[in-house]
């Protein structure tokens, strides 16, 4: 028997003060994170929409039944290391805190996937929703639940990918089947997606989604915002930081740094650097963005 948790990382319990840091530290995504709070909280809130048409129309309108059937599914689509992973585990965090509500993340393990034997995919796609909805159905709306399906092209492939095998098909309709399922069953549950390659996830699977948001690269605004703020403290002149916004941006590869080149590596790489006896630098900053070139977009056929 296939256990939660085989098939789920550890569940993230909201709010919480450590993904409330991870999402407020999350640049140049403000107007995706305002966007996502609306559609998520209605979502996972449905009855403040009804109470909104009866506040604002004194009935509640059919637009609202419509909008309360959609498919409960948002797919974050873009670059790597560009903030999707963390934004789809914390954003609800500022949901918990306005409503005063606990939201549940729960993750679905790439071991989801399975060894490839027939019928396991489906299966172990099956048993996760079945998990999913069955917690839903106890919680019901007290305790909304996130289901976060990461790298979901590896789950999600076109069906039309012409070297598919026979399995993987059945795993993008087990997942299909799923999300119309948490759609039609219980209420207080979304699904978010998260992919590198858009155009690799089947294309029943996008139709459904209520939204997709592009995640891309900072552009020379950003970078110069995450820069000031990874390097709090250390004197950088508004010419040295022009130096490093330039030194991070597109160069002869016609791609600058990710978000996560210049948080996981430069930064780590600039302080070692500097450490024990020196303090750090922009030269030193600058040294380090050389010595660490951009991750390179991620290209590889589906
Ligand atoms: N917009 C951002 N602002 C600040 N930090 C960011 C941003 N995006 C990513 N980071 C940092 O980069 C690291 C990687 O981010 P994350 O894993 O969320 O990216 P991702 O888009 O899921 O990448 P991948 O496509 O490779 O899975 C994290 O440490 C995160 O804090
Ligand atoms: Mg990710």
């Amino acid at each position: 028997m296939t256990t939660s948790r085989e098939l789920f990382e550890d569940d993230l319990d909201l709010p919480d003060p450590s993904a409330q840091q991870r999402y407020a530290r999350l640049i140049g995504l403000d107007p995706i994170k305002a966007r996502l709070a609306k559609e998520a909280e209605l979502i996972l809130q449905p009855h403040l929409l009804q109470e909104w048409s009866l506040r604002t129309h004194k009935t509640v309108l059919p637009a609202v039944d419509r909008l309360a059937h959609r498919p409960p599914l948002i797919i974050f689509a873009g670059d790597v290391g560009t903030g999707k992973t963390t934004l789809a585990e914390t954003f609800a965090d500022a949901v918990a805190r306005r409503h005063r509500i606990d939201v549940r993340v729960k993750r679905l393990s790439l071991r989801a996937r399975g060894t490839g034997a027939v019928g396991e995919m489906t299966r172990l796609i099956g048993t996760a929703f079945d998990i999913v909805l069955d917690e839903a159905r106890t919680a019901g709306s007290t305790r909304p639940t996130i289901l976060i399906i990461d790298e979901a092209d590896a789950l999600a492939q076109s069906r039309e990918a012409s070297q598919m095998h026979h399995e993987d098909r059945a795993g993008v309709n087990a997942l299909i089947r799923g999300i119309s399922q948490v759609a039609t069953e219980v209420s207080g549950v979304l699904v978010i997606m998260c992919t590198n390659r858009i155009g690799a996830l089947d294309p029943a699977i996008r139709r459904r989604a209520a939204a997709e948001f592009d995640f891309s690269r900072p552009n020379d605004t950003q970078r110069a915002a995450i820069i000031t703020d990874l390097f709090e403290g250390v004197p950088l002149s508004s010419s040295d930081l022009r130096q490093l916004v330039e030194l991070t941006g597109p160069g002869d590869g016609g791609y600058g740094h990710t978000y996560s080149d210049l948080v996981d590596r430069v930064l780590s790489a600039t302080c070692l650097a500097a450490y024990p006896s020196d303090p750090i630098t922009a030269e030193l900053i600058a040294e380090q963005i050389r010595i660490c070139p951009p991750t390179p977009p991620f290209t590889a056929q589906p």
